[in-house]
């Protein structure tokens, strides 16, 4: 950047970091035959029935603004969604608005909740917008770290250590990403009671709530008490495949939703109208396809957890979303000297822990949403890469003691 433009920019923006994730693929794409682990995107294309209902929206020439949170036909497919998956009743008029991606989301409930100051918590490792979001809406967040040994779910204990009489917001992310933790009813009803204690909101990001694997998914609107001081953030990039469309939505109390919609209508208008018409024909007709794509990442997650751990990378099996975070630290290698040295000496790219947080270090985040031939294949890289650490170690080992 040049120098002379800095005294124009906003503080708050100069102080951010530039992602993590991004910084490591920038490498990566400079290099030819890299097998990527790293994109948080699934490897499906939309469904075909969901693109046909976009085109011929745009045939049928759909191309001007709906009403700013949506079509009310769409509010209404997500209100019959939201009930009939998960059991929590919004009322499609204005409780919901249809936003772009779950990102956008995110943004609009920090600016509602936040005043200068207001402490958010953040469940680490965490998805790499979150703390930015919360620092440009002017909060500070404060991480809350989670641990490997209950498979980096969020404890009762962990979040009331670091509830200050600052603290508005708590973001919860179950399915996790990067870690892939989920929160069943019980760990969420135990959560629920913290919360209510210190009168908390909850942001609460649903977007891998189609993709959990061993368990039924619980939204945590739908917890005794939790309704009214829930901010649900869905949408359809991950379960429906949809990561370019970027359509998500959210849904709240109304007293919350009326004033997002102040934001959202003089930043954004409305979502693109013909998309919409996609995101109706999804929740209306493509439920099966959703489970077609889900046991898929099932299949891939146990075999990738599998042979992580036979590898000698200790790897937690994830619930959900689809990644799996195992530790690196038998190398003796950080993160980022992890991935970087992976990466060059075997062309697999993976993403540092380091990138969601200080409490990611000593892990990296490896994506499974790729086809089962390239993750064979980049898996025997990744052995053939800690085989070798593990002969250079013993090596200099030798030579050490000799000396
Ligand atoms: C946890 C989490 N939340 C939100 C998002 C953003 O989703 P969208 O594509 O709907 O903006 C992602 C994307 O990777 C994510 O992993």
């Amino acid at each position: 950047m040049n120098k002379e433009y800095q005294h124009y920019l906003s503080e708050t923006v100069k102080d951010l970091k530039p992602s993590g994730i991004r910084k490591f693929f920038d490498l990566a794409a400079t290099i030819k035959g890299v097998i990527s682990l790293g994109v948080g995107e699934p490897d499906f294309v939309t469904p075909w029935s969901v693109r046909e209902a976009a085109i011929l929206s745009l045939e049928e020439g759909y191309t001007s603004y709906t009403a700013n949170p949506g079509l009310l036909e769409l509010r209404e497919e997500i209100s019959y969604y939201l009930k009939n998956r998960f059991d929590v009743h919004y009322n499609p008029a204005d409780q919901i608005i249809v936003t772009i991606g779950a990102s956008q989301a995110i943004d609009l409930a920090f600016r509602t909740i936040l005043n200068k100051g207001d402490e958010v918590l953040i469940v680490e490792p965490a998805f790499v917008s979150y703390a930015p979001l919360v620092a440009l809406a002017g909060g500070n967040p404060v991480a809350v770290s989670t641990h490997p040994d209950n498979g980096f779910k969020l404890t009762p204990q962990q979040l009331e250590e670091k509830i200050t009489d600052k603290t508005k917001a708590i973001l919860l992310c179950s399915p996790n990403n990067p870690t892939g933790s989920y929160l069943n009813k019980e760990d969420l009803n135990q959560l629920a009671k913290v919360i209510e204690k210190h009168d908390l909101i909850v942001v609460s990001d649903e977007i891998y709530a189609e993709l959990t694997y061993d368990e039924e998914y619980t939204s945590f609107a739908s917890i005794k008490g939790m309704y009214d001081r829930t901010i649900l953030i869905n949408g359809f990039s991950k379960g429906f495949a949809m990561t370019g469309w970027r359509l998500g939505f959210l849904a709240a109390p109304k007293a919350l939703t009326e004033v997002m919609i102040k934001i959202f209508q003089y930043t954004t208008m409305c979502a693109p109208h013909m998309l919409q018409h996609g995101a109706i024909e999804a929740l209306r007709n493509n439920y099966e396809q959703v489970e077609v794509m889900r046991r898929s990442y099932r299949r891939r997650r146990n075999f990738v957890v599998q042979s992580l751990n036979n590898i000698g990378l200790e790897c937690h099996t994830p619930g959900g979303a689809f990644y799996v975070f195992p530790s690196i630290k038998s190398t003796g290698l950080t993160s980022e000297q992890f991935a970087e040295q992976l990466l060059l000496a075997e062309k697999v790219a993976v993403v540092p822990g380091s990138a969601f947080g200080e409490s990611g270090e000593g892990y990296i985040r490896c994506s499974y949403a790729t086809s089962m031939e390239q993750l064979q294949e980049a898996l025997k890289r990744i052995q053939r890469f800690v085989d070798g650490l593990k002969t250079s170690q013993n090596t200099s080992e030798k030579l050490y003691s000799k000396n």
